[in-house]
């Protein structure tokens, strides 16, 4: 195999890679030795900032096949008809931990999914979790302070974590469920992901849907127990990514099927669950679940960098027929991601080719900033409007509009009739199995038992015996067990 000539950055040929250019056999370095200078200046500029959430991730290719036709409910063209196929990329993260982190973790996961449609791309940004442990995006950061690492121990310390909670009684569902069997997944391909939020749906006669998503893995949910992960965190940290990797290399190709909860506009107002409280379900029985396609996922990247660690996923990335609810949770992100991407990416991220539209063309009157790569025609203005043959506007709006009414001001949520912080905290108690029960109370007791104080522990069991009077008798008793030993 004849080998390809080393160069530097400007295509000059290298003659030596492995000595330094110095001023005779064993004297001091020279200056001119461009090939060395670069090589340095470069290692020294190979990191760029982690994403301040879901650091540590693993991305893949693939495609989502239409399988059912909902053209009643949205006008998107990549959901258009049956057997309809879209390119997307897609990119699971675990939450909390750095760059670095280790997977087989108990946090949240992350269900990036990159639709390459060919109305613009589509970010659909979730989770593995179909509820959140706050419904206010002003609470984020304190919530993410609170589960990262203490500024002065450099740990992820219990007494922050479970302080917080204690703190935010919304938190108890995701709680349970984080707690729960489903807390530490097996691997990202044996875990179900959710857009979490409700989302707006509007059909090609303007009627309008409130609409939940459901991605349910077709490899089976499997989950690590406590112990299983701290054994497999001890044989691999990056165990998610060794399986996924492996799994696509050797053809076993990961597939979910995307269900949807579909809320007629007209029911949102007299349902029982405020619709748009991130930290709520609606009960299938309420919305059974609609089967729209399959999503796979068939190739690997072939560079970690410059296609996972530069993905950049919006929730305000949206198609003609899609859009965005009220969920105050959901319009905070629609500015905090592409702010993030701006400062950790750089304002022509969406030049970079994963990130770039492929079905699509990206054509407007943004310019230039740094790395820009998009050249147009010599001939373009770069102003608009123009007398000119120049992009314009197409004047029919994305999304269907909404009514608003009442008084500006830090308003909380407003309350339906059965909404409160614990009820379906405690249906999700109620569920489990007796063996299920008792394992998520071992581990509630297993981190609350390490706070140092009182009033934070008696301030979040107040939380657990709110959601369910059995769920809150044997937290608090397996909590004093390990706090006498
Ligand atoms: C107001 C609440 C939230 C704020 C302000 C927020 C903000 C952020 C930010 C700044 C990033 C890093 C983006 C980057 O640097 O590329 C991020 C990543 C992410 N967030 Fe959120 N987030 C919020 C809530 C949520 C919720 C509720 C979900 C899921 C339902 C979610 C899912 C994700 C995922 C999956 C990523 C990683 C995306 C990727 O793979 O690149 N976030 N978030």
């Amino acid at each position: 195999m004849s080998k390809r000539v080393l160069t530097t950055e400007s295509g000059a040929p290298v003659a030596d890679n492995q000595n330094s250019a110095v001023a005779g056999a064993g004297g001091p370095l020279l200056l001119q030795d461009q090939h060395l200078l670069e090589k340095l200046a470069r290692f020294n500029r190979e990191r760029i900032p982690e994403r301040v959430v879901h650091a540590r991730g693993s991305g893949a290719y693939g495609h989502f096949e239409v399988t059912d036709d909902i053209t009643g409910f949205t006008r998107a063209a990549f959901l258009s008809e049956v057997g309809k196929r879209t390119d997307l990329f897609l990119r699971f993260s675990t939450v909390a931990d750095s760059l670095g982190g280790a997977d087989a973790v108990r946090d949240p996961r992350g269900f990036a999914v990159k639709f390459y449609t060919e109305e613009g791309n589509y970010d659909l940004v979730g989770n593995n979790t179909p509820v959140f442990f706050v419904r206010d995006p002003i609470k984020f950061p304190d919530f993410i302070h609170s589960q990262k690492r203490d500024p002065f121990t450099g740990r992820q310390e219990p007494d922050n974590v479970w302080d917080f909670w204690a703190h935010s009684p919304e938190a108890t569902h995701q709680v349970t469920w984080l707690m729960g069997d489903r807390g530490i997944p097996a691997s990202y391909r044996h875990m179900n992901g959710y857009g979490s939020h409700t989302y707006q749906w509007n059909n090609a006669d303007g009627e309008v849907f409130w609409v939940k998503y459901h991605f349910k893995t077709n490899q089976g949910v499997r989950s690590l127990s406590a112990g299983q992960a701290a054994e497999t965190v001890g044989r691999d940290a990056n165990s998610h990514q060794t399986d996924l990797l492996q799994a696509i290399e050797r053809g076993m190709h990961p597939s979910w099927t995307l269900y949807v909860q579909i809320m007629p506009a007209a029911e949102a107002d007299g349902y029982r669950f405020n619709p748009f409280d991130l930290t709520k379900v609606w009960p299938h029985a309420d919305y059974p679940l609609k089967r729209v396609g399959r999503l796979v996922l068939d190739r690997n990247p072939d560079n970690v960098f410059a296609e996972v660690e530069q993905a950049a996923f919006s929730p305000n990335n949206f198609v003609p027929g899609i859009g965005p609810s009220p969920d105050k949770m959901l319009q905070g992100r629609l500015f905090a991601y592409a702010d993030a991407h701006r400062y950790r990416l750089g304002v022509n991220h969406t030049q970079l080719p994963v990130n770039a539209p492929r079905a699509a063309v990206a054509d407007n009157y943004g310019r230039d900033g740094l790395m820009a790569t998009r050249r147009g025609s010599r001939h373009d203005k770069n102003y608009e409007p123009n007398s000119y043959a120049g992009p314009a506007q197409t004047g029919a709006p994305l999304t269907a509009p909404l009514e608003v009414r009442g008084w500006t001001g830090t308003h909380a949520a407003p309350q339906h009739t059965k909404d409160d912080d614990f009820f379906q905290a405690g249906e999700l108690y109620r569920l489990m199995s007796e063996d299920e029960r008792a394992r998520l109370v071992a581990n509630i007791a297993g981190g609350l038992s390490q706070v140092s104080r009182e009033d934070v522990i008696e301030r979040i069991l107040a939380h657990f015996h709110a959601a369910d009077p059995e769920y809150g008798r044997r937290v608090e008793e397996a909590v004093r067990d390990l706090r006498e030993k």
